[in-house]
């Protein structure tokens, strides 16, 4: 079956703008060989600390920024080489739920025009019509009617993005992509946004790729997973294999951080990182976990040597999956 979206080797590539660097034509590999699918219905949680490239990941899918090269297919139609002015379609198609509920509102403008503006914009006009619609989708998200002539600071952060949720699915789009759209709000909250979204989807059939930078968000939600870490990904794979049993040190470190509301279940201790995110101006040869994977420094020496000389692939990106789960039970942390 085609997957509703199948996103092949994409990558973003931004120029570096400093003179020193522009010069010697250095780029930033913001997103670097990215493949993932989404299947309709379904959840793709995509995790990874900041920088990464998650963002620019979904406004790729989105299609405000243009791709470097990669391919992006939805339901079997290639997007990544549309002109803008063919992209209206596929706008309707896919939506996007923002981080800041804030600043992706207009303050000047009322919740339901704020609302209405995608059906306007794309000059659909409901059975119904706009007004109706509006409140429809009011009631669907939880706001109530007299809400419709308010403006957003008179709303509070989950409310806010109640109201970004709605103009999502005005157009019935087949895919949202929701970057971090809880991470901004109350524990809480989170919680209430969460379960709107998971209703929502269960009623309308709706796609969801959810941006997160913790695992936590994702755990209980998504259908899979895809870890990424300096514009590319680790590791891929069903939601309960992930969480289960980990392969990647990276996701090993990344889950060993998750607190586990039950102590007897904890992980044998947390993976601590050493050093900082590399510049994805100059990412390190090879894998480009080495520089702060736990592992690396355990192998052997033609082990080592081929996390250098090869960039490992697949939906496990490492070379040594055989023997990470041991060298990292014998790591101190
Ligand atoms: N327009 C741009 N021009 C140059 N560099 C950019 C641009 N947009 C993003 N970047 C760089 O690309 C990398 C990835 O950024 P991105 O915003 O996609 O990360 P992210 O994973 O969403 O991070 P966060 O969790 O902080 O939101 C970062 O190093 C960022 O500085
Ligand atoms: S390929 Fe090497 S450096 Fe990369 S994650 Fe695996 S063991 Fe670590
Ligand atoms: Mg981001």
């Amino acid at each position: 079956m085609t997957p509703l979206l199948q996103v092949t080797d994409l990558t973003k590539h931004f120029p570096i703008r400093s003179r020193a660097f522009r010069s010697a034509g250095g780029v930033i590999k913001a997103v670097d060989g990215v493949s993932f699918s989404v299947d309709a219905g379904q959840t793709l949680g995509l995790v990874g600390e900041s920088g990464c490239g998650k963002s620019t990941t979904g406004r790729l899918l989105m299609r405000l920024l243009t791709p470097t090269s990669g391919s992006i297919q939805l339901d079997g139609r290639e997007i990544a080489e549309l002109r803008r002015s063919d992209l209206q379609e596929y706008r309707r198609r896919v939506q996007m739920v923002f981080q800041n509920p804030s600043s992706s509102l207009n303050p000047r403008q009322s919740v339901g025009s704020a609302i209405a503006a995608p059906l306007l914009a794309q000059r659909v006009t409901p059975a119904g019509g706009v007004k109706a619609k509006v409140r429809d989708l009011m009631d669907r998200v939880g706001l109530r009617p007299d809400h419709y002539n308010r403006f957003p600071h008179e709303f509070s952060g989950g409310q806010k993005q109640r109201v970004g949720i709605a103009r999502a699915l005005a157009l019935d789009p087949q895919l949202i992509i929701c970057d971090e759209p809880v991470s901004a709000l109350d524990v809480s909250v989170q919680a209430q946004v969460i379960n709107l979204l998971e209703d929502i989807q269960r009623d309308t059939g709706v796609a969801y790729l959810f941006i997160a930078h913790d695992l936590s968000v994702v755990q209980h939600f998504a259908d899979r997973i895809a870890v990424m870490y300096l514009g590319k990904i680790m590791e891929y794979g069903d939601t309960e294999r992930v969480f289960g049993a980990p392969e990647h040190p990276y996701t090993r470190a990344l889950l060993s951080a998750v607190p586990q509301p039950d102590p007897a279940a904890d992980r044998s201790g947390r993976i601590r990182l050493s050093g900082d995110l590399p510049s994805p101006a100059d990412p390190p040869r090879g894998c480009v976990f080495r520089s702060r994977c736990p592992v690396h420094p355990r192998l052997d020496p033609q082990r080592r040597q081929l996390c250098t000389d090869s960039v490992p692939s697949g939906s496990i990106a490492c070379h040594h999956t055989d023997v990470a789960a041991e060298a990292l039970a014998t790591t101190p942390r």
